[in-house]
């Protein structure tokens, strides 16, 4: 099966261009399964189930998130009743919503039911505290291998070393991880020893011409005064970035990655 993988979806010129780029990447890939994070694909900051749902209508089968999951207050909603929206496990218990779940691909090229897992955790290095990802990924991901083979991880982090070790730790035991979070695409994908596909981290989707995929000025003048600042998305040089990973039916483990930056018209 092939997946496309579409690092953080930014504002509205986030959602256009998967909008726009989503029905030629499947077609282009023969695509059977597209997961995205959508952490700022509110004006920026986090996601509410109207953005969600636009989303899901132009061809995204699963939602992942990170550290800007609270932005809006509605998301309690998607994480209450939206199985096809998760946020990082490791958030301490009690928190609504899940952190990994089980989806059927639906792919004229199956002729079984072919089941992917999906897990989204967040790292705690230069992060907010959460529970340790690695010790509650190992577990999730042994409770997941129950199931099916075929198991993709949104592993959403700062720090390269922990996304590294992550990846290393899981070697063989998923499909693939990809990292999230620094919006900055990583050159170093790659399919590990045991067979699982690794990117330190995807990129994001959205206007490029700014930092990070907002207007340059306000985050110049947080550095220089320290003062906060209202931090509007940037509009130039929407990219769309991510990763499509070829992925064993029947072993899970990952026959190949690429990296994906495709700009928009
Ligand atoms: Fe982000
Ligand atoms: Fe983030």
């Amino acid at each position: 099966m092939k997946l496309l993988f579409i690092g953080d979806i930014v504002g509205s010129p986030g959602r256009n261009a998967v909008k726009q780029l989503l029905p030629k990447l499947r077609e282009q890939h023969a695509l059977d399964f597209v997961i995205a994070n959508g952490e700022n694909s509110a004006g920026g900051n986090g996601i509410t189930p109207k953005i969600a749902e636009e989303l899901f209508s132009f061809g995204v089968d699963v939602i992942t998130t990170g550290d800007h999951l609270w932005d809006q207050k509605e998301v309690v909603e998607l994480l209450e009743n939206e199985k096809r929206f998760l946020r990082p496990l490791n958030y301490p218990a009690g928190a609504p919503g899940q952190g990994s779940a089980i989806f059927e691909v639906r792919s004229s090229a199956f002729d079984v039911r072919c089941l992917i897992g999906v897990l989204n955790l967040q790292g705690r290095t230069f992060m907010p505290p959460l529970e340790n990802p690695f010790l509650l990924g190992r577990e999730e991901v042994e409770r997941l291998r129950r199931q099916t083979k075929i198991i993709f991880v949104d592993f959403h982090a700062e720090a390269t070393s922990e996304k590294i070790a992550f990846a290393r730790m899981l070697d063989g035991q998923v499909s693939a991880v990809v990292g999230t979070h620094t919006h900055v695409q990583t050159a170093d994908e790659q399919i590990l020893p045991g067979g699982t596909a690794y990117l330190t981290d995807a990129g994001f989707t959205g206007p490029h011409d700014g930092c990070l995929g907002r207007e340059i000025e306000p985050v110049i003048k947080r550095f220089l005064t320290g003062m906060p600042q209202r931090f509007e998305v940037a509009k130039n040089r929407v990219l769309l970035h991510g990763a499509v990973i070829e992925i064993d039916d029947v072993s899970g483990k990952a026959i190949k990655i690429q990296r994906v930056s495709e700009a928009t018209e």
